[in-house]
Formats: structure tokens, C-alpha cells, sequence
């Protein structure tokens, strides 16, 4: 299963509304996606489960949400435009480009030895602004969220009470033109990040940069159920960007192996003194106890919300043989990003009071959750179809419930089921 898990993940999003190919009737475009119905709840979730880590349990957090367009300089001040490129190699039978580490000395296509030399891409797309000609300026979509973090912390530190330490959080996309977007939602094109650059006195980078390693390990590991796929990585001393100290990704074992999933780096003053020397503005920063002033240091965590959306689906699709021999799919996945909390089912959809009293309770369920509402086809059927989806509960609406005011109440990971009282149904699915 481990070989062909990714394919039937993938054909699971396309039958379920997870996620799709984007522009799929006209042949699809490598390297972007949409999310289906399912997939956009999920992932609505997932970036919820991330802000309330992040941001609102801390009282040293704060998020913005910055724009894909920004001032072009930023990407010269960022060195993007000099130094953000993809490496790639190409198979003289195939012609297929890979990224070497992808290669292993023999091409994944066709299995050709002979690679022509390695070629620089720069990843950044352009674009432009403004319509006149002469007034038209060339400019780029983001290729990281967090340059607007940089941009925006003189702002967040005049128009808040936080003071250092403390870190700005953002969600958003970012876009980068891979030469090889592969492996489905894992490297695409447009993509999401989730990002927190924590802003610290100098001395404290080895305190904080520690901290921030286990609190990121620590989420992963409420996120997903196969913990022994989870691992950090240290980046090599001598591949170390200039200013950084040390390096770490979180890795996740995926069925090619292990792959990033999130790095946590130490960006010291870099980014700040950048932008301070090409914008010509002083972003450092005045400590209101001792006077000092000085240009914080940054360690950063930086984590795909795609790619680990893909990843939660490898964690938690499993098959699993029933007593009677059929198979079933289930997305045992993590309560709290399952799309629906609940699904809701008439046990017949021809009688009125049992129909009535099942939108009674959903109606009900919906004030406070996310619910689904299914009256189509056998209670088995409906079953099937939410297990794939990963809902937690399945709640039948039968002849009982029209005597004594309880309904069965299906667990997707144990398929056993008990008969709650509808008072009882908001705490049985939380
Ligand atoms: N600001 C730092 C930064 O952008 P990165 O390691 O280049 O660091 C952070 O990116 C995360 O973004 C990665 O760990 C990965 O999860 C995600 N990511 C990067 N490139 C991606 C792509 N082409 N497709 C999907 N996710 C990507």
C-alpha cells in the first residue's frame, strides 16, 4: 500500500470533493490545485487548528494578513531576485527535467543515466502594475509570505503593546514557478504558508530558536496520528545560508521518503537590516526599560499548509476489512480538521416525522458545528461515503427517535454505535 498510497489519496480527493486539478476541462496546468467542497472545510480548519496554536493562545503572538504584490524592491532587498532559484537537470533520453536530488543518478522516468549539466531557474513570476504605458512598473508575486512580516514590523510595533519578544504570524500564499511541481499538492506553483517570525534580542536567539523547534515538533505531533513519521532535520553547517547559526526542518516520511514539511531557521538581523538599507528607513528597535536600540533577530518557522494538508491525508487514509469481507476507506483524520463534525441521516427519507425530526437536529447541530446532511441511498451506503471522508460521527434519525427522543450515534474509527439522547448529541460529537 505504502508505493501506491499517494495515487489512491489522490484519486480519493478528485472522488470526494477534496481536492481537484485546476483547470481540468482544459487538459489542467502542472502545479496548481483547487479545493473541492470537502477540501476547503478541511482546509479552512487546518488553518484554524494552525492561528489558534499560534496566535490566539499566546499573548506574544500577533497575526496580519499581507498582499501577494509588494513593492518590487523588496525582492532585491530579500536577494531573491539575484539568488531564488531551482537547480534542475535533464535526461538526454527523456528530456524530462529533474531536481538532482531527485535523481538518484538514474532518471525516475525512464531510467536514462546521462544528465545534461545543471541549469539555474529563478522562481519568482512577474507581472506588472499599472496599464499606461511608461507608467507600468515590473513587479512579482510573493515567493515567501514572510517578506511582509518584515515590512509591516515597524508598523505592528508602533500601533501595538507588544514589545520584544514577541512574534507576528501570517497565513497566506506564495507562488513559485517550480521547474518540477510534482507529487501531487506537494510542490506545486501557488501555495499556501504559514508563517511566525519571532523578533528577539540578539543574545536570545539560542533560547528562543530552541523553544520554537520543540512548540513546532509539538504541533505536528497533535496534528498527526503516526508520530515515528515525524523527525527533525539538521541542515549541514557548510550549506548554512551566511547569517544563520543553525537550520532544522521537521520532516515527514512520505511513501518517497522523508520530505520537509516545515523549516525553522535562524534569519538573525538579515531581513531587517535589508530592508532598512534599501527602503533607507531605521528599523531597529528602542527597548523601552534599557534604552537600547538595536535591529532584533528573527528565528522563523515556516511550514506549507498544502503540503501539510497532503501529508494529514498519507497520516490518516487507511483500508480496513469488515466481518463481511468488504473493504472500507476511512480518512481516520484528526477530529478537529475533519470537514464536517457530524453527518445527519433520516433512516428513511419517504417518512415524514423521522425526515422532520433529522432537520430538526440538524438545525439544531448547525447553530454550534459544522454538519452535513445525507438522505440518500442505504444507511451502509452513507456510511461508506463518510468514512472516506473522515466524519467523526454519523448520526440516524430512526423510528425510536420518534419514541423516546434518542438517535444512534456511529464512531468512524471503532464503527460502534450507541444510542444518545438528542439533549445529549452537542457534547457526544465534540
Ligand atoms: N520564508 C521561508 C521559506 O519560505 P521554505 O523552506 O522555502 O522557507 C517553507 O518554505 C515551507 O513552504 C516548506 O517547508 C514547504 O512546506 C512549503 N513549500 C515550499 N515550496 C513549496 C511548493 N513549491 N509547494 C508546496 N509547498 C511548498
Amino acid at each position: 500500500m505504502k508505493e501506491d498510497l499517494l495515487q489512491k489519496v489522490t484519486a480519493l480527493s478528485k472522488r470526494r470533493g477534496i481536492i481537484y486539478p485546476n483547470s481540468e476541462i482544459y487538459g489542467g496546468i502542472a502545479g496548481f490545485y483547487d479545493y473541492g467542497p470537502v477540501g476547503v472545510e478541511m482546509k479552512n480548519n487546518l488553518k484554524r487548528y494552525w492561528w489558534k496554536y499560534m496566535v490566539d493562545k499566546r499573548e506574544n503572538v500577533v497575526g496580519i494578513d499581507g498582499t501577494i504584490i509588494t513593492h518590487p524592491k523588496v525582492w532585491e532587498a530579500s536577494g531573491h531576485l539575484s539568488g531564488f532559484s531551482d537547480v534542475v537537470v535533464e535526461c538526454k533520453k527523456c528530456h524530462q527535467r529533474f531536481r538532482p536530488e531527485d535523481i538518484n543518478g538514474k532518471c525516475p522516468n525512464c531510467g536514462g543515466t546521462e544528465f545534461t549539466d545543471s541549469r539555474k531557474y529563478n522562481l519568482l513570476f512577474k507581472t506588472e502594475v499599472g496599464v499606461l504605458e511608461g507608467e507600468k512598473i515590473d513587479a512579482y508575486l510573493r515567493g515567501e509570505a514572510c517578506q511582509n512580516i518584515y515590512l509591516d514590523f515597524k508598523n505592528v510595533v508602533d500601533s501595538t503593546r507588544q514589545q520584544i519578544p514577541f512574534g507576528i504570524a501570517q497565513i497566506g500564499k506564495a507562488f513559485r514557478n517550480e521547474v518540477t511541481p510534482n507529487r501531487f499538492t506537494f510542490r506545486t506553483r501557488e501555495f499556501e504558508q504559514w508563517d511566525m517570525q519571532f523578533f528577539v534580542h540578539p543574545t536570545e536567539m539560542d533560547k528562543w530558536f530552541e523553544y520554537w523547534k520543540e512548540e513546532r515538533m509539538k504541533f505536528y505531533k497533535g496534528l498527526y496520528r503516526k508520530h515515528d513519521n515525524l523527525r527533525f532535520y539538521e541542515h549541514p553547517k557548510d550549506k548554512l545560508v551566511f547569517y544563520a547559526k543553525k537550520a532544522f526542518d521537521i520532516e515527514y516520511m512520505t511513501p518517497w521518503g522523508w520530505a520537509e514539511n516545515e523549516g525553522i531557521h535562524w534569519r538573525g538581523d538579515y531581513d531587517l537590516t535589508q530592508h532598512g538599507k534599501f527602503s533607507g528607513k531605521d528599523l531597529s528597535y528602542t527597548d523601552l526599560k534599557t534604552n537600547e536600540k538595536y535591529i532584533p533577530h528573527i528565528v522563523e518557522t515556516s511550514g506549507g499548509v498544502d503540503r501539510t494538508f497532503l501529508f494529514l491525508l498519507l497520516d490518516s487514509y487507511e483500508e480496513e476489512k469488515l466481518e463481511n469481507g468488504d473493504m472500507r476507506v476511512v480518512l481516520k483524520i484528526n477530529k478537529d480538521i475533519a470537514a464536517y463534525k457530524a453527518a445527519v441521516f433520516p433512516l428513511v427519507s419517504n417518512k415524514e416525522e423521522i425526515v422532520s425530526k433529522a432537520r430538526d437536529i440538524f438545525n439544531l447541530l448547525s447553530e454550534n458545528n459544522k454538519v452535513v446532511w445525507d438522505n440518500r441511498g442505504n444507511i451502509g451506503k452513507r456510511y461508506r461515503y463518510q468514512d472516506e471522508i473522515g466524519t467523526p460521527y454519523c448520526i440516524t434519525i430512526d423510528y425510536e427517535t420518534l419514541e423516546n427522543d434518542t438517535v444512534t450515534v456511529r464512531d468512524r474509527d471503532s464503527m460502534k454505535q450507541e444510542r444518545v439522547k438528542i439533549e445529549d448529541l452537542n457534547s457526544a460529537i465534540n
